[in-house]
């Protein structure tokens, strides 16, 4: 038990600081940001939208904070905020009252947390970053947290390359020492994963950052500002999948762990020439004819296949049209069609109301309407 736990216990009700611990906690979600990576699919569309197994990547944060009986959820949000909000709504479809707090600009994650300043009040809170997953979620994280009086608790995960990313220095006894973010010398191989647990104390510490070189308030910073403080901060190592979903390829590997969870569930209509192998979901209204789909993978509400092959580890959004062509580890968002196609489309990401097809005018060639920042490997 750490000493500021025994304090508290000892003189509950005298500081208000030691008195809202025993509060529940609030969340706190990230959901501003420019997606710069994703273009040019977030040029129209936040990138906390991007589905993973057909459901917004930003869903499983939420849920997985109203696992951890955390339901008072405040929403940072920036240009995108609409389509975040008609997204989620007011949040009883998922258990949660929602607050949707408007961040001026991208400044970054420590301005998120002076932006919902208001909102958190003197609340303990958990901050959830609307582009990170986690397969096992947090329950056990804010269960810690809740009973260790710290002032941040910090998720920590060995990875090979640590140059996007914040990193923890730790001592021989495995306490945080130094944060650094975007290290240009590997100096830690423990990157600090998107959720953090903080105290009221981090109040005190962000007012007075300064913007890093990047022109954000960066929350790295706020740690070492609570730590050079004086206060306790915990970090953990974790051995869960940790996805920070910024590009395509993180995209598709936050798919396949979903997907590779799933179990078989045929909503919708399939014809006896189809054949589904393995864990498939047919969502309603979704018609497969003529085709195969071999799992794990999702059709979308509304999708229709006709001689069409799914391979694994793919998830086709609602209403997407597949006709003639094969398709694998890959995510199609909803209304797009492919048709036609005789080369197999593999590690894809496609966008909404993409038109993928064969013609046959002639002169031969490729035409191609594709929007900024898109990319088009042709073998
Ligand atoms: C942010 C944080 C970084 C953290 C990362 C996790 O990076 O600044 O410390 O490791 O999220 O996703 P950003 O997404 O702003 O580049």
């Amino acid at each position: 038990m750490s000493e500021s736990q025994q304090d508290d216990m000892q003189i509950p009700l005298q500081s208000p600081r030691a008195d809202a611990r025993l509060r529940p906690l609030k969340g706190l979600i990230l959901a501003g940001g420019k997606g710069s990576r994703l273009r040019p699919l977030t040029a129209t569309g936040a990138k906390q939208l991007v589905p993973v197994a057909n459901k917004p990547v930003l869903f499983y944060a939420l849920e997985q904070l109203v696992e951890a009986g955390i339901e008072e959820i405040g929403i940072i949000t920036g240009d995108s905020g609409g389509q975040v909000r008609e997204a989620i709504g007011d949040g009883s479809q998922f258990g949660a009252q929602i607050t949707y707090i408007p961040q001026d600009a991208p400044l970054g994650l420590a301005h998120a947390v002076l932006t919902g300043r208001e909102f958190l009040g003197e609340s303990p809170f958990c901050m959830y970053l609307g582009d990170n997953f986690l397969r096992r979620g947090i329950v056990g994280h804010a269960e810690r947290f809740r009973h260790s009086g710290a002032a941040g608790q910090i998720l920590l995960k060995k990875v090979d390359d640590t140059s996007a990313l914040g990193v923890a220095v730790l001592d021989a006894n495995g306490k945080v020492q130094q944060l650094v973010e975007k290290p240009k010398i590997p100096i830690s191989p423990y990157a600090v994963v998107g959720v953090y647990f903080f105290g009221p104390e981090i109040h005190d510490v962000v007012p007075g950052l300064v913007p890093s070189a990047r022109g954000e308030l960066e929350i790295t910073d706020a740690i070492q500002g609570l730590i050079d403080a004086g206060n306790e901060v915990d970090a953990s190592l974790i051995d869960d999948v940790w996805i920070d979903t910024g590009k395509k390829d993180d995209m598709l590997e936050a798919n396949r762990v979903v997907l590779s969870g799933i179990t078989r569930r045929i909503d919708g209509e399939v014809d006896s020439a189809s054949v589904l192998v393995g864990e498939v979901i047919i969502e309603e209204g979704a018609e497969i004819c003529g085709s195969s789909v071999r799992g794990p993978a999702i059709i979308g509400k509304g999708a229709r296949l006709d001689g069409a092959f799914v391979g694994p580890f793919t998830a086709i959004g609602d209403r997407v049209h597949l006709e003639s062509c094969e398709i694998e580890h890959s995510i199609v968002l909803a209304d797009s069609s492919v048709k036609n196609i005789t080369r197999r489309i593999s590690d894809s990401l496609i966008g909404r109301e993409v038109v993928i097809q064969r013609t046959d005018h002639r002169p031969h060639v490729m035409r191609l309407m594709i929007g900024d920042h898109g990319q088009l490997d042709i073998s």
